[in-house]
């Protein structure tokens, strides 16, 4: 049976000892094991069912650590570090060495970030080794924004979820990396693009491609509920579609009225996409639970975090 509980001190045990902890952070709760640990590592891979070609994400406590893990980091990486780290940004730098083909897919790039959760920055602080963490969720899956997610997917399988509460940012981190001086956007998330060009300039974008997957946050398929998902901007026209059926409907604000028969949740009552991205996981596991036909989600406005809840809700209606 898995433990909940908030004891750093036993999660480092299980750490030290090459098992799995699931951990919270800011964006969504991780999975982790010592990327140290060839054991840790593969057991990540299997307890995910996540294919081998799908590169980790590794966490750190500071930025001094961070030359343990990677080499040549540009002056852009550093100048996003300083203006997001701790937070939910992971740069994609040169790897170092000592840092296993397991951990990074055999690609030469290393994911890293300094999570901004007190429980995890205790955690990492106790512990002689960073942590590799995928977002705790079977592959495919719906990502974990609460300790009782991970028990619920993983109940036998892993013996603990550190508890930190509800996940404060709700979607996970955003992607970038750097090639031939670009700052390249490899998947969309908790920090807006704007914010980020605010910083270092014009950010590229990689082609979404499922052969490719560069970053497999990329695949067309992803976070996505077992009910049947429609992303659209104009929800009444749909709901009518639907005669008959057991709708939920997922709306950004209240200013849209919804026959009080259908399942509504409402992201953010004032229409705050930040607000929305924290409730959009949450949202979709109750909906998921609810034994519904179809569920029919508002499309966001394409600013801030819009873009990226977008691109979560869009990856949720394909099967
Ligand atoms: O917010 C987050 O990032 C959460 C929390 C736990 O930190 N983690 C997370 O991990 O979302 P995961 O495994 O679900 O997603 C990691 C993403 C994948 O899309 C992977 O392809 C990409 O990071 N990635 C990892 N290493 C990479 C690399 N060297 N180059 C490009 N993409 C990489
Ligand atoms: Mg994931």
């Amino acid at each position: 049976m898995i433990k909940v509980n908030a004891d750093i001190h036993q999660a480092a045990e299980l750490l030290n000892k090459e098992e799995l902890v699931a951990i919270p952070t800011e964006t969504v709760y991780g999975l982790a094991g010592n990327i140290y640990s060839e054991k840790a590592i593969k057991g990540i891979f299997e307890m995910k069912k996540r294919p081998f070609f799908n590169p980790l994400i590794v966490h750190i406590k500071s930025l001094e650590y961070l030359k343990e893990v990677a080499i040549d980091v540009p002056e852009n990486a550093y100048k996003l570090a300083n203006a997001f780290w701790p937070g939910p940004l992971t740069l994609v730098l040169k790897k170092k060495e000592n840092i296993s083909d397991l951990v990074t897919a055999g690609k030469d790039t290393v994911a890293v970030r300094i999570p901004d959760h007190p429980i995890a920055l205790a955690l990492l602080e106790i512990l002689d080794f960073p942590l590799a963490a995928p977002s705790a969720n079977p592959f495919g899956c719906i990502s974990p924004t609460q300790a009782q997610h991970v028990a619920n997917y993983f109940p036998d399988e892993l013996k603990m979820v550190l508890d930190g509460g509800i996940c404060e940012r709700g979607i996970e981190s955003t992607i970038v990396g750097f090639q031939e001086g670009k700052t390249i956007l490899y998947r969309y998330g908790s920090v807006a693009v704007e914010d980020i060009e605010a910083v270092v300039g014009e950010v590229f974008f990689i082609t979404k491609n499922d052969t490719t997957p560069d970053a497999p946050g990329m695949l067309t398929k992803h976070y996505a509920p077992k009910t049947a998902t429609y992303l659209t901007e104009n929800v009444a026209e749909l709901i009518s579609s639907f005669i008959g059926k057991r709708i939920g409907v997922l709306l950004l604000d209240g200013k849209l009225a919804i026959d009080s028969q259908i399942t509504t949740i409402v992201l953010s009552e004032k229409g705050d996409l930040i607000e929305a991205a924290k409730n959009l996981y949450e949202s979709l596991h109750q909906l998921d639970k609810m034994n519904l036909d179809v569920i029919i989600a508002q499309k966001m406005p394409e600013v801030g975090l819009g873009v990226s809840i977008n691109d979560r809700l869009e990856r949720a209606t394909k099967k």
